[in-house]
């Protein structure tokens, strides 16, 4: 037996017991007389003690000598501490220790295993087995698998069941590139790895099985940021003879349990914004809504005033920073500079201090008065110390400049708290989205969504204000879900593939599996799928879903502690009937 209890488990009650303890060495205090060894393992830390008087000086010195990480086991009876730590859970007691065994030994870890390391990113990345054993990775693994067991017992509690789809197969097109397998048994032709199991969830309602889920891993070649990963885990759902209230009603269902069970938090009904509207009030279609500094368009009041700028603009658009009346010159001189910088790309930002006095001092004061200064903080909700911040130009980069604007200031302001959860759906998306550089039109979503009831005319004469039965799930401004209701009709799904450009043939060759189904009887149906990854690091707190990935990729889409992608010999590649030509 290698253990008769843990490093975490230790307590007053059991002082006399006689225990076996297996773990790594963490730290090693010799005091000549005394030696501590913190034991740890994935429960905690037992601190073990060896001294002149109670130990044989041969076993003082095997511990004198340990070094970190080795791995150890040791028996010996649980005694109360001296000093004791109220920190730990095992503070007030020690092990005084009368057999230590030396299960395997280690060589010097490259850095420190404590929760604040010396270890960089790069060397954590390649060392990540090291890096599993700290608290704050481990932690992050054991609430990862927390949220995961709650989705899974909700959704097994609500008549979803879990089904497995294949990952050899066609592409599914979801907005990246594929990632592709050559197949050796069938010379020049290439699996794709699926992007989500889109398709087969669709055949899944065609076969019956009405509530599906299945948390599943994902393959996306797409450029990598924090938020995402090339391969990542979907929780992705799909439901039969469902409409789109149906399908939020059981996901806001779901995000409330996991809000429960995690945080302890009873929330309300999910707020609901359309597209439209979060792109006017927050310029976004994912706003963090934890704050307000909500857009105020500022058109009307501030165009045919004689200020060029403004005049020529799409959109003049404004948000009011709480206490910004009070930076000084620098400061605003910074914001300035912030929003000018090429990641942002703002021409150049106005501003306007609302006084405490209810005076107005802007840098436009050459063309407006106090009384269209006033209209602008009244549009913009701007109260008395507050900076009214406006920015103008081309709508859409306008309103992404003024959104990345907003979320700065917040973060400053530390307005986007991590233990504070805001969810918001956003309804009626677009269903097709133009190709500014091709002239085309592609899904929003994907070419599977059904365009809301009635617009289906549209898509003849204005494609681009066709809404589509498609929704977003939000939470603290990270799109953390997305679905829709499917097209069910082969007629529609083909008018539909022809508006996005596929002649019959092609649609027939890529998707012909998918419409011959819905020849047979295919129920409504539809469905999301939230992005785990990205849930898990939002519910604890943070943004990077990197660190709540057990072996994540780094931001070239490597990784570096096998050393993946790597070259593969000619006698491979000839098995597969390729030719490296570069
Ligand atoms: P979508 O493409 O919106 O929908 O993906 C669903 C969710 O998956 C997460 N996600 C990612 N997470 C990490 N890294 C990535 N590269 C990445 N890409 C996406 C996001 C996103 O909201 N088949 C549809 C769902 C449906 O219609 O039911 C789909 O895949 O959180």
């Amino acid at each position: 037996m290698y253990r008769s209890n843990t490093c975490g488990e230790l307590r007053a009650a059991h002082i006399t017991s006689e225990v076996t303890l297996s773990g790594w060495v963490h730290k090693v205090r010799d005091k000549g007389f005394v030696v501590w060894v913190d034991l740890r393992d994935r429960y905690g830390i037992t601190q073990l003690v060896f001294d002149q008087d109670r130990t044989a000086k041969e076993l003082l010195d095997n511990a004198i000598a340990l070094g970190r990480e080795t791995v150890i086991q040791i028996k010996g009876e649980v005694i109360e501490r001296a000093s004791k730590n109220p920190n730990i859970l095992t503070g007030d007691i020690e092990v005084l220790v009368s057999e230590l065994q030396i299960l395997n030994e280690s060589i010097l870890p490259p850095f420190t295993i404590e929760d604040k390391t010396d270890g960089g990113e790069d060397l954590r990345m390649k060392y990540r087995y090291l890096d599993i054993r700290r608290n704050p990775v481990k932690d992050n693994l054991m609430f990862r698998h927390k949220v995961t067991m709650e989705v899974r017992k909700y959704l097994s509690d609500n008549g979803f069941i879990e089904v497995e789809t294949p990952y050899l197969i066609k592409s599914t097109p979801e907005g990246a590139r594929d990632f592709l397998v050559p197949s050796r048994m069938n010379e020049g032709q290439f699996y794709a790895l699926p992007q989500s199991p889109q398709t087969f969830k669709q055949l899944l309602m065609v076969g019956g099985m009405d509530k599906y889920f299945q948390i599943v891993k994902c393959f996306r070649d797409e450029d990598l940021r924090a938020d995402r990963q090339p391969e990542f885990t979907q929780i992705d759902c799909e439901m039969a003879f469902v409409e789109q209230e149906d399908i939020l009603n059981a996901f806001e269902g779901l995000t409330k349990h996991l809000l429960k069970e995690v945080h302890s938090i009873d929330s309300g009904d999910f707020p609901r914004i359309t597209y439209d509207d979060a792109m006017r009030l927050y310029g976004n279609d994912k706003p963090d809504i934890r704050f307000e500094m909500k857009f105020g368009e500022l058109n009307t009041l501030a165009q045919h005033k004689g200020f060029n700028v403004f005049n020529s603009a799409e959109l003049v658009v404004g948000i009011a920073v709480p206490g910004g009346a009070s930076y000084t010159r620098k400061e605003i001189d910074k914001l300035v500079d912030w929003v000018k910088r090429p990641q942002v790309a703002a021409k150049g930002m106005v501003y306007v201090k609302c006084n405490e006095d209810g005076t107005y001092k802007s840098s436009v004061d050459k063309f407006y008065g106090q009384e269209d200064l006033a209209k602008w903080a009244e549009a913009t909700n701007a109260k008395s110390g507050d900076l009214i911040c406006v920015l103008s130009g081309n709508t859409n980069e306008t309103r992404t400049q003024l959104s990345a604007l907003r979320m700065e200031l917040a973060e400053r302001l530390g307005l986007r708290k991590p233990n504070e959860f805001a969810p918001l759906w956003v309804l009626d998306f677009p269903l097709l989205e133009l190709d500014e550089e091709t002239g085309t039109y592609h899904a929003m979503h994907h070419p599977f969504t059904s365009p809301k009831p009635g617009q289906l005319e549209l898509l003849e004469t204005n494609p681009g204000d066709v809404k589509a039965n498609a929704y977003d799930l939000v939470l603290n401004g990270n799109e953390i879900g997305g679905g829709s209701i499917r097209i069910h009709d082969k007629k529609i799904q083909a008018t539909m593939f022809k508006h996005l450009g596929f002649t019959p043939e092609e649609a027939k060759a890529q998707f012909g599996f998918l419409m011959d189904a819905f020849q047979y009887g295919a129920p409504p149906h539809g469905g999301i799928a939230f992005g785990l990854d990205r849930l898990v690091a939002i519910l604890g707190g943070q943004e990077t879903i990197r660190d709540f990935i057990a072996f994540p990729k780094n931001n070239s889409g490597r990784d570096v502690m096998i050393d993946a992608p790597a070259t593969i010999d000619n006698e491979q590649l000839k098995e597969l009937h390729l030719k490296l030509d570069l």
